[in-house]
């Protein structure tokens, strides 16, 4: 089993806490009509969830949807096929949409999503918790960004190694 001493706290509640307070004012000056945040799963979940209060705070009435998806992956190297495990139950036709996703990296899952969503009729922005720079396979950016952070593998707030280490309230680095 995986235990948490061995991981390193990256950035802690509090840094996270004020950022999320800060991307959300940043989004609520777009001023987006009947905003419908989408949060891919399973990475984003408490990001996604800390966001939409945030958000709220912000005087926003966001509405909230999951899409489930997955790129096949050998241990903690991307092969870049992405699947969709769960897909949204809205209609995002001519929706302001907020894509969420926990780390953009090779930029396939938020590409992927968000050409999905385009071709819907969705207004897409993205919007990922952290960035590794340097790592990109598909030329795309996000609106809004968390932290830009080196390259290391990071779990905790809603990221995981082998299924393990979502529940942790701050992100962290395995020793
Ligand atoms: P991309 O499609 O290569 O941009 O992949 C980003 C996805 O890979 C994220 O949504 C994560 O699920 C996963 N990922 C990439 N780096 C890490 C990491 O350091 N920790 C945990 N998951 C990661
Ligand atoms: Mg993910």
């Amino acid at each position: 089993m995986t235990q948490e001493r061995n991981v390193s706290v990256l950035i802690d509640e509090a840094k996270i806490a004020a950022r999320n307070t800060e991307i959300a004012q940043e989004i609520a000056r777009k001023d987006p009509k009947g905003l419908l945040v989408i949060a891919i799963l399973k990475g984003s979940f408490m990001f996604a969830a800390d966001l939409m209060r945030a958000l709220h705070h912000a005087g926003l009435m966001p509405q909230v949807e999951f899409m489930h998806l997955s790129s096949y992956r050998d241990a903690t190297i991307s092969s870049g096929q992405v699947v969709i495990l769960k897909d949204v139950e809205s209609d995002v036709r001519d929706r302001d949409v907020l894509l969420i996703d926990d780390i953009l990296e090779s930029g396939r899952t938020i590409a992927f999503a968000k050409d999905l969503l385009a071709a819907r009729g969705a207004r897409v922005m993205t919007c990922c918790l952290l960035e590794k720079p340097g790592k990109r396979a598909v030329s795309i950016n996000a609106d809004f960004i968390g932290f830009v952070i080196p390259d290391k593998f990071v779990v905790g707030y809603g990221m995981d190694v082998a299924h393990s280490y979502r529940q942790l309230p701050f992100i962290g680095v395995v020793e």
